[in-house]
Order: structure tokens, then C-alpha cells, then sequence
């Protein structure tokens, strides 16, 4: 059987085995998805969202890229957080980065990967906004380890200071940005406390006024 195949396979006992659990399962999933987050993580295969938090299908809505970055030009992003918190209206959003991060760690390198340095650039902006902090890190593991923290706190910012999250918080809508870093090494979410619920804790800067 080819490797291919063996997806089909897997996917025909998958359905099975869901539908024996709950005949109803995928009748309810037809209706509508009602997810209560929406999942920001990196596209890295090992850092799968539902698998890692416990959630079944139509519970969390995903948006992966490499290194869990969230640009203010890039519509993709912005239209999965746009119609997650307006037409879902989900009620926290996670920005999930990892330790041991590829994305990161090309990051802070200087080795061409093609076209990705250009969004790996993203990410060296991080390095640049903190560079004293990162640098007067002594050790390689734990410089890394710090800029993967630091890349998911910025990530929670951008998140935070887009038109569509502030609107919802004008509005009075429920929902909070959280940042979490998981590791590969002990499949552990560790919660960064960084959550925003709230305009006032935006910084005013980046606090826009009205509608957009
Ligand atoms: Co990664």
C-alpha cells in the first residue's frame, strides 16, 4: 500500500471509529462550528493545536504559520482573526509559540533559506526590539529559549493592536488574547501570562479610536 493510500485508510477508521463513539458527531459538526478559541501556532508538524489541548473538531479554529507570526499586512491572518472574533465571536484567542522553534532559531541566524528569510524578517524585527535583553544572555539554549518567549509575547501584542480585536472590545464583546509557549520535550503548555482582555491595558500607542 502506498504511503498515500495509507492516509485514506487511516481516515476511513478514523470516521469509523468517531461515529461509533457518536453517531451524531459529524450531523452536529454539518450544522455549524461554534469553536470558543482561536488557536494562532506555528506550522511546525509537531505542534498540533486540537491534539495538544484535547479538542475535538469544531472546538478550536487555526491559524498556523511558520514561527506564529502575526503581521499587520497579512490578510491570510487577518481575515482568520476577523471572522473568528466577528462572525465565530470566539472568546479567546491564543497565540501558541514552542521552544525549539525552526523559525525562530533560522531567525536569529545569519544562513539564507530562500524566499522565508523574507518572512523570517518578522522575527529578526523581535531580536532588534530586544536586543540588550537577548544578548546579555549568556547561553546559546537559553537565548533561544528566551527569543521563542519573546516572539509569542509580540505576536500576542500584534494580535492586540489590530482594528478587529480592538473593535470587539469597544463593543463590548467578550474576549482575550493569551500567549502560551508549549515544549516539544514535555508536550507542556506553559501559560506566559501575558492575557489581554481589555483596551485600557493596550498600550496608547497602538490604541486606535474609532470603527475601521
Ligand atoms: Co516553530
Amino acid at each position: 500500500m502506498t504511503v498515500i493510500k495509507q492516509l485514506f485508510k487511516k481516515n476511513e477508521e478514523w470516521a469509523a471509529s468517531t461515529k461509533e463513539a457518536d453517531p451524531e458527531f459529524f450531523d452536529n459538526l454539518t450544522e455549524q462550528q461554534t469553536p470558543e478559541y482561536l488557536w494562532i501556532g506555528c506550522s511546525d508538524s509537531r505542534v498540533p493545536a486540537n491534539q495538544i489541548v484535547g479538542l475535538l473538531p469544531g472546538e478550536v479554529f487555526v491559524h498556523r504559520n511558520i514561527a506564529n507570526v502575526v503581521v499587520h499586512t497579512d490578510l491570510n491572518c487577518l481575515s482568520v482573526i476577523q471572522y473568528a472574533v466577528e462572525v465565530l465571536k470566539v472568546k479567546h484567542i491564543m497565540v501558541v509559540g514552542h521552544y525549539g522553534c525552526g523559525g525562530v532559531k533560522a531567525a536569529m541566524g545569519n544562513e539564507t533559506f530562500g524566499l522565508i528569510d523574507n518572512w523570517l524578517r518578522h522575527i529578526k524585527d523581535v531580536y532588534r526590539a530586544h536586543k540588550a535583553r537577548i544578548e546579555a544572555v549568556a547561553d546559546d539554549e537559553q537565548r533561544f529559549r528566551l527569543m521563542c518567549e519573546l516572539n509569542v509575547r509580540e505576536q500576542v501584542a500584534n494580535v492586540c493592536h489590530t482594528t478587529i480585536v480592538q473593535n470587539a472590545w469597544r463593543n463590548g464583546q467578550e474576549l482575550s488574547v493569551h500567549g502560551w509557549i508549549y515544549g516539544l520535550d514535555d508536550g507542556l503548555i506553559k501559560d506566559m501570562n501575558v492575557s489581554v482582555s481589555r483596551l485600557d491595558d493596550v498600550s496608547s500607542i497602538y490604541s486606535m479610536d474609532g470603527e475601521s
